[in-house]
């Protein structure tokens, strides 16, 4: 059996309070629906800032009225120290996601992303430390990497950050090495690679590139590629992480207070992610015959990514289930049944 089987089932025998930051977004709300599966007791907070009530209402359709009964779903800020107070009271486990994502949204207003992502970052920190939690985990992000070329992407090696939105996440790091020093409290951070799959939102000037091109395929609408089509990442599928949450989460001590890349070790092109949405589209019988439209490359973009995972393997025992196209097949399915 490997560590997360063995996970989800003491966790079932032993069911914990979890607080999901965040809950209403993309990652969030898997979180929340894998959690709530296992017979856990969810707090979720959310602001609805980039989240949406309507990803919440498609957990609770999956989930048993039993189970949805165990999730209470606070609506406050993370900039507002009030909230994450309340947040964390009885809470075992901290699932921090909270954060207005993308790099381009935190090049047009870099002071809204710092405030909700280092501000914020800190009001959750100090919060659950004061709340004397078992276990903080973090989101993290592979734009820490920066300008730094070598691949695989090594934990220890990162380069400077390239956008104001790489900063904030850095400084997440920062914050939570300072907080193990000053404090002695642990925050593991997870560097995630390009998530994607079921509710990631579509929509929108800072929609990821999968949502964004499953969308406008199915739309029959022209897919843009920006630069050549030749920049990599490692594109990590949703379940793949909620697996790095839970095993972060629930890590013996000494393996806490660390960060983590979570992806899978591939590097696909987005050449290749074209042709390979397309492919899947044809399979559900939804085929798209446009060629990609190349554009200028985008400012802020990492030219190729691509994780080391020996370090989440061998000390959080993490091994991602699904490589890019099995993602694709799952997650393709979801998004023919919800763009419209
Ligand atoms: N999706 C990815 O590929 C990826 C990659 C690297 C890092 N991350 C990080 O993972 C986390 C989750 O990302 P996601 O893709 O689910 O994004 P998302 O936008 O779908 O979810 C973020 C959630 O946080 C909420 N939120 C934002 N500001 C808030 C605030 N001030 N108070 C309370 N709630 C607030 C939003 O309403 C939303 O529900 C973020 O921290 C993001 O930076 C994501």
């Amino acid at each position: 059996m490997s560590a997360y089987q063995e996970l989800k089932s003491a966790l079932a025998d032993n069911p914990k309070t979890w607080l999901i930051t965040g809950v209403a977004g993309f990652i969030g709300s898997n979180l929340l629906e894998h959690l709530l599966k296992l017979n856990q007791t969810v707090v979720g907070l959310d602001n609805f800032a980039t989240g949406y009530q309507h990803n919440l209402d498609e957990v609770e359709s999956l989930v048993t009225g039993e189970q949805w009964a165990r999730f209470r779903l606070m609506e406050g800020d993370i900039t507002n120290l009030t909230d994450c107070q309340s947040a964390c009271a009885g809470v075992d486990y901290v699932l921090h996601q909270a954060a207005l994502g993308s790099v381009p949204r935190s090049i047009n207003d870099p002071i809204a992303s710092n405030a909700a992502n280092v501000s914020g970052f800190l009001n959750m920190l100090v919060a659950a430390r004061n709340a004397t939690v078992q276990s903080f985990t973090y989101a993290a992000s592979s734009s820490t990497y920066g300008d730094h070329r070598a691949l695989p992407k090594v934990e220890d090696v990162t380069g400077n950050p390239l956008s104001p939105y790489a900063v904030t996440k850095y400084v997440n790091e920062l914050y939570a090495d300072v907080f193990d020093r000053t404090y002695g409290f642990k925050a593991t951070g997870l560097r995630y690679f390009n998530v994607f799959g079921q509710r990631q939102d579509p929509n929108g000037a800072y929609a990821a590139v999968i949502p964004k091109w499953a969308s406008a395929m199915i739309a029959g609408e022209p897919v843009f590629i920006n630069g050549d089509g030749e920049t990599s990442r490692d594109f990590c599928f949703i379940e793949n992480a909620v697996q790095a949450n839970l095993l972060a989460a629930t890590a013996p001590e000494q393996a806490r207070g660390e960060v983590y890349n979570v992806a899978v070790g591939d590097r696909t092109t987005l050449n290749i992610l074209f042709d390979s949405l397309k492919a899947s589209l044809t399979g559900i019988g939804c085929p798209y015959t446009e060629l990609p439209v190349y554009r200028e490359f985008r400012e802020g973009d990492v030219r190729h990514s691509q994780a080391s995972m020996e370090k989440a393997q061998d000390q959080l025992g993490y091994e991602p289930e699904y490589r890019i196209q099995e993602g694709i097949a799952k997650a393709m399915p979801w998004y023919r049944a919800t763009v419209k």
